[in-house]
């Protein structure tokens, strides 16, 4: 099957950022990991610290992918136009988050993607990534 991955801002800092929140290993090498335990599938990946990048990306994967794992990051909570896009699109979205949103600050509990994605995965650290590609093959 073909996942995107789509990281938002600053998570291309993981490993670096606040990593009593977001832990100390950098996406890439997440990612490599990744890649190896789900070998027999294709995992695109992309990142933005731009809003409209990622609306883009979202257009470019969303009609001929099987699934794609999204965490928007900041934007999960101000971005109309990337929630718009979760919805225009064919492929099912998962919405990940890294902490658990909604034991944080009251700003982090809305998501203009919830509501749009096929489900939610928050505050399992990058296990989450996995147990939405484990979601996303096994449809
Ligand atoms: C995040 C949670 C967001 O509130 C925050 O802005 C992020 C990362 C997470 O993965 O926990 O940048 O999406």
């Amino acid at each position: 099957m073909k996942i995107a991955i789509i990281n938002g801002p600053n998570l291309n800092l993981l490993g670096k950022r606040e990593t009593d929140i977001y832990g100390n290993m950098p996406f890439e090498q997440f990612l490599d990991q990744l890649k190896k335990k789900y070998a027999g599938h294709e995992i695109s990946y992309f990142q933005s610290n731009v809003e409209g990048e990622i609306v883009n990306e979202l257009q470019q994967v969303g009609f001929d992918h099987d699934g794609i794992i999204l965490n928007a990051a900041a934007y999960t909570h101000t971005s109309v136009a990337i929630g718009d896009a979760v919805a225009a699109i064919k492929a099912p979205v998962v919405e990940v988050h890294i902490s658990n949103v909604h034991a944080r600050e009251d700003f982090r509990k809305f998501s203009h993607l919830s509501g749009k994605a096929v489900g939610s995965i928050f505050g399992l650290g990058l296990k989450g990534y996995e147990l939405a590609m484990d979601y996303l093959i096994s449809k």
